[in-house]
This record gives C-alpha cells, sequence and structure tokens, in this order.
C-alpha cells in the first residue's frame, strides 16, 4: 500500500512509497485524510523527526480515519482521529496517562518520533488511543489534532492565570496560520474579546469569528499594547523567538503568555530589561510555553470544534484550504494558508 515516507535526518528525502500492509492487534483503520503542518516541513528538511524503523518513517500526525471492521467497542464505518504522543512507560506523568507532559521525553510520537504516522491508507491503532469523531463533523475532524494543542494551550493558561483572582476578558493571538486562527475561534467560543495579530494585510477567516484583526506591519505589536493597555492572554503561534520574548512585554496585570510556534534558529534574541526585571515581577506575569495534548485535550478540541462548525460553518469549511492526494505532497507542505491536507480516501 502507498505512504509518505521520510528519513529524517536527510533533507528532501520524503516520497510516496510502498509499504507493508499493518498486521499488528489492534482496531485496523482505513486512512482518509492527513493535515500537514510546519513540523511535517521541519522533519522533510532534515531538520527534526526520529526514524520508526531502519532510518525511515511515514509521516503524518493530523489524521481523520474511518474504522474498517467492527471491534474493541467500534464499528466499521466509525470517524475516528488518533492521540499522536505515546507513553515512555518511566515517568510520573506518562504513567498518569499524561505523555503530553513526559518527564524523560522518551516518548515516541506517530509520524514524528520512533512510530510511523498516518500518511498511509491502512493504520492498526491501540483502542485507547482513539478519539471519536462526531459524524457531523465529517471531514472538518482532521482539524482535531490542531485543535487538541490550542485546547491544551488555552487549559494550561487558564490553570496559570486562575493561581491568584483573575479574569480573562482581553486575548491576544499572534499568528494566523491554523494554531492561531483555532486558537482565535475557541477564545471567540468562550466569548472573550479577541485581537488577532499577523504580517497579513487582512484576514476574513480571524473577522468572521467576531475577532478583531491587526496587520503588524501597519500597527506593530508594541503600538497595540499602548491603545489596549495590555492583554490578559497572549497565545504566541509564530516562529519566531524574537516575536515569543516580546510576548511578555504585550501583557497586563496578572496576564499570562504562551508560546506555541517553534523556532529552532541558533541566535540570541533580546528582551526590554524593565519589562523582565520590574513589570513581571510586580505585575505578577507569567511566560510559558505548551506542546501536545492530553486524551482531555482531544475530546474538548473534537466537542468545541463541533461548537464552531454549528455557529461559524462557512469559515470553518474554509480553514482547509488546499486537498490533494498523496503524490502532490510537494504542494501541500508548499502551502501558506490555514491548512493543506492529503487526501488518502475520497
Ligand atoms: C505536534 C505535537 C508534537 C510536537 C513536537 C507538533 O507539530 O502537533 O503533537 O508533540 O509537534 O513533536
Amino acid at each position: 500500500m502507498l505512504a509518505l515516507v521520510t528519513e529524517p535526518a536527510v533533507p528532501h528525502s520524503t516520497r510516496v512509497d510502498d509499504v507493508p500492509e499493518p498486521i499488528e492487534d489492534g482496531v485496523l483503520l482505513r486512512v482518509l485524510e492527513v493535515g500537514v503542518c510546519g513540523t511535517d516541513r521541519e522533519i522533510s528538511e532534515g531538520l527534526f523527526g526520529v526514524p520508526a524503523h531502519g532510518a525511515s518513517l511515514v509521516l503524518g500526525h493530523e489524521s481523520l480515519a474511518i474504522v474498517e471492521r467492527d471491534g474493541h467497542g467500534f464499528s466499521k464505518g466509525d470517524l475516528v482521529t488518533a492521540t499522536v504522543r505515546r507513553s515512555c512507560h518511566h515517568c510520573i506523568a506518562c504513567e498518569e496517562g499524561a505523555p503530553d507532559s513526559c518527564l524523560t521525553g522518551d516518548y515516541s510520537e506517530r509520524g514524528i518520533t520512533r512510530l510511523d504516522g498516518f500518511a498511509r491508507e491502512l493504520v492498526v491503532e491501540d483502542p485507547e488511543q482513539l478519539i471519536p469523531i462526531p459524524a457531523g463533523l465529517g471531514r472538518l475532524g482532521v482539524l482535531a489534532e490542531p485543535t487538541s494543542i490550542c485546547e491544551r494551550a488555552i487549559r494550561h493558561a487558564l490553570t496559570i492565570g486562575g493561581r491568584q483572582p483573575w479574569q480573562l476578558e482581553r486575548a491576544l493571538v499572534v499568528g494566523a496560520g491554523a494554531v492561531g486562527m483555532i486558537s482565535t475561534y475557541l477564545l471567540r467560543l468562550a466569548g472573550i474579546d479577541v485581537w488577532t495579530a499577523s504580517l497579513e494585510p487582512s484576514s476574513d477567516l480571524a473577522t468572521a469569528s467576531g475577532a478583531r484583526y491587526v496587520s503588524t506591519k501597519e500597527t506593530p505589536l508594541a503600538e497595540l499594547r499602548k491603545e489596549t493597555d495590555g492583554f490578559d492572554l497572549v497565545i504566541s503561534a509564530v516562529p519566531d523567538a524574537q516575536v515569543m520574548a516580546d510576548s511578555l512585554g504585550l501583557l497586563r496585570r496578572s496576564g499570562v503568555a504562551c508560546l506555541l510556534g517553534i523556532d529552532g534558529r541558533p541566535q540570541a534574541v533580546s528582551i526590554d530589561g524593565p519589562v523582565l526585571g520590574l513589570d513581571a515581577i510586580l505585575e505578577n506575569r507569567v511566560l510559558f510555553g505548551s506542546v501536545n495534548a492530553h486524551r482531555q485535550d482531544w475530546l474538548a478540541a473534537v466537542a468545541s470544534l463541533d461548537r464552531a462548525r454549528e455557529r461559524w460553518p462557512e469559515a470553518l469549511e474554509a480553514f482547509v484550504g488546499l486537498r490533494v492526494p498523496l503524490d502532490r505532497f510537494a504542494e501541500a507542505f508548499a502551502y501558506r494558508g490555514v491548512k493543506a491536507t492529503l487526501v488518502l480516501q475520497d
């Protein structure tokens, strides 16, 4: 059967290849669609990822699949997605079912680290890792994985903010890719006053949710800080460490900034002295990072996506701007809209 295979650490080795059909025990799934994200691009450029066996890895961690035969509590035809990160089996977080908080780094991740992904026709999955997708959500279920990342980030931000009396009223989301846009929609669902900022001149998708859109080419974020008096929450979803460092200065009292974009470039970034040495302390501000998602975030993600689809049906449909078959993966990787996917089955 066909799969999108790569050799991590070997740039541009990604190709469609023939791989054996799965024979393990578990739930047999037929993959419908996989989403493509920055991590897939980085693996493909040889910058990230660990092979699953030998030197190769099947890509794809944002999955939407259909159950192929009854069993393990699932019925043929059920729509499902599956978690990405799996237990290291030797830390207290993984033992508690929270590999998103793994303490050793010895976890595996579907399509990323030591475990083949979903960009192939058939996969056998552990039933405990499956997340049911409501039939009404249909192909939008492919957004469950990036949504789970945003759910976790917001859940953690609320926990951190809630360590003291605090109200989340005004949020800034920096970045209008999938994670930025989904975060915008989740915060709008919760009734938060959201500002979404990116380099693009405009974003119909952001404003469709009721968020205010700011083009940072016209209004630098520091100016927005002055205009608004700062934010209770900043979600930084751009691959730029300087923008991430700047987010501490965009907060108001007791504000929380969450970093989600990845930027591994070796570089020094600067931070304003009084923002770090004075405001962060005197105003009880927090800057934290978040990765991956707990099962509870996956379940919340699917429920939120379904609510968002009911409220903004056209906008949600527009999130996936490019759907191409597996052999056109290069187009999906080059796509710079919110989300591109690879379709394995219509
Ligand atoms: C995925 C996460 C994963 C992270 C690090 C992200 O693209 O969404 O599930 O933990 O990469 O590998």
